[in-house]
Order: structure tokens, then sequence, then C-alpha cells
């Protein structure tokens, strides 16, 4: 097994597939009226972000208390880095306590990549600004193989604002290796050139939601980053909404097994309209709960099952 996980490229297919198998088993916790595991007592995991996040966080927290852990959280906001200090000082305080894992969410792409330069203990890649977001396209991975029983030659769709998105690149790079073929969806302006050959080979670009929509099997979209964008990239919210929004019309042209993804936090009304987030086919909310069983998996993957 791997000491950290920072990038979806970190994992070849058979880790992948380990990681995704140890999640299924994680799973079965969540069934049980107690959800703990003694696999990592006496091991410490901090969870240090620089950076808002609700999912991410709380599953986070949830998988390391399942596996019985201790949890330090840290939140950038409230500690000593407003007074200043560097993410080494901090890393190297987190080190003085223990810390055997550090999960951490930061703005600057490239930081968790530092903090493991910096760490005894494995890093985990929260979401470092536009970079990746590594256990995301894992359990992106994980609801695909769960809903349609494979990855291994689906065709999935991500839409959107590819440009600030940090999921979009864990996916590429994670469903390539697991054999699914990838279409990068949005406008011109938020699609980077070259980005599907620099991460997978093989990854496709298209402009037009509607000429792809009928043959996909899964459709992820994507949200509008606007905290990102300095420049304003579409014309307006309700021109991205009609040709890049995925709506009820346009979910029906969809083959009938497919699924509509998306990462959260939602923006209702513009890349997804409530009717698609809320029906059937969406696992948007099951993204989340398979989220603590994929968590638990690279917390006990890294830390209890590697004999370190
Ligand atoms: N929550 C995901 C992230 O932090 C996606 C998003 O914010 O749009 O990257
Ligand atoms: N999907 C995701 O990372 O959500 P949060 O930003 O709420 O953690």
């Amino acid at each position: 097994m791997i000491r950290h996980l920072l990038s979806g490229a970190d994992l070849d297919a058979a880790t992948a597939t380990l990681v995704l198998d140890t999640a299924a088993e994680m799973a079965t916790v969540a069934g049980r009226e107690v959800k703990k595991l003694p696999a990592l007592r006496g091991r410490t995991v901090v969870n240090l972000f620089y950076e808002d996040s609700t999912r991410t966080r709380i599953s986070f927290e949830a998988a390391a208390k399942r596996l019985s852990a201790d949890v330090i959280n840290f939140s950038a906001k409230g500690s000593s880095v407003a007074k200043g200090e560097s993410l080494k000082d901090t890393a190297l305080t987190l080190q003085a306590m223990g810390a055997d894992a550090v999960v951490v969410r930061h703005p600057a792409s490239g930081a968790p990549h530092r903090l493991a330069e910096w760490v005894d203990g494995s890093v985990v890649n929260a979401g470092d600004g536009t970079h990746e977001h590594p256990t995301q396209a894992l359990l992106d991975a994980y609801t695909m193989r769960s809903r349609l029983g494979r990855l291994d030659g689906l065709h999935v769709a991500i839409v959107g604002d590819v440009l600030h998105s940090r999921v979009a690149r864990s996916n590429v790079l994670l469903l390539s290796t697991l054999g699914a073929k990838v279409t990068l969806i949005g406008p011109p302006t938020l699609i980077p050139v070259d980005i599907a050959a620099a991460l997978a080979p093989g990854t496709d670009v298209c402009y037009d939601l509607d000429a792809v929509l009928p043959d996909v099997d899964v459709v992820m979209m994507l949200r509008v980053q606007r905290e990102r964008m300095g420049d304003s990239y579409f014309p307006s919210a309700r021109e991205y909404a009609r040709r890049y929004g995925l709506d009820g019309p346009r979910m029906r042209r969809l083959p009938e097994h497919a699924i509509v993804m998306h990462p959260g936090p939602m923006n209702r009304g513009m890349e997804i309209t409530p009717e698609v987030a809320d029906s059937p086919r969406s696992t948007i909310v099951e993204q989340v709960a398979n989220g603590v069983s994929v968590r638990m998996a690279v917390l006990y993957l890294l830390l209890g099952g590697n004999n370190r």
C-alpha cells in the first residue's frame, strides 16, 4: 500500500480496486447497531482544513471515529494561522502531537505534497486548490460500481466548470486507470486546452452536452465555482444553465440505466435543476454515504493495513 494519498494517479488499478473492495466491507459496519471497529485504536488522525467543507470534513471525522482512532479537528479559522503561522510550522506542531495521519484541505494546489515532505505520518489530500480531490474520485468510482456493477468500459461525462475542478481532475485520472472512458463537457472557457491529453490520453472533450447525453452511463455535474472565478467565463447564469445545465428534458434523453452524480455542494437551478437532483437517477445523497466507507478504507489501508 502507498504511504500518502495525494493524487488519483497515486493508485494503480490493483490498489484502487483494493480500496473499493475494502470500502464495501466497511459499508457493512454502517448497518450495525454499534458502528465501530477497533482497527485504528491508539492512532491519531488530524483533520487540517484551511478551506470550507461540509461533506469531506464530516465524513473523514466519522470514518476515523468508526475505526476507533483519536481525531483532532483543526480549522485554520480561529487557529494561530490567523497570526501568520506557516503551513510548515503548523505541520511540525501536529507532528509533535503524534499525528499518524493528516487529512488536509488547502486553497493552494500542491500544499498536501509539501506537507508530506514535513510530517512522518500519512498525508491524505482532501482537496488542494484547483488541483485534486482523490477521495472524492474514489467515492464516485465506488458509487458507479455499486449502481452499475462495473467501471471497466463505462462512459462517464463530466460536465461544467472543469477548469476549477479538482473533482474532475482526480476523476479523470482514477476512472481512466479503472478502464472507464471520460468525456469532458463544458464551455470552451471552462475547459483548459490540452487537459485531456495531459491527464489521460483517450479522454475526449466536447462543447455540446446534448450531443453526448444519449451515449453515457454516468453524467457527473460539476459546481460552477464562482469563488475561484476572477473573470467572467460565460455571459450569464441563465445562459450557462440553458447550455450546460442538467434539467428534466435533458435527463430524459439519457439511457434508461444512466445515473446522475454531483460531488456537492450544488448550485440548484444552475448546473442542475431540483427535479434532476432529487430524482431516483440521482446518486448525490448516496455519494455522501459512500464517502464515509471509502474514507474508512483509505485510513485503514494507509494506517493499519500496510504493516508499517
Ligand atoms: N466539494 C468539492 C470540492 O471541494 C466540489 C465543489 O466544491 O464544487 O472540490
Ligand atoms: N464534495 C465535497 O468535497 O464537499 P465539501 O466541499 O462539502 O467537503
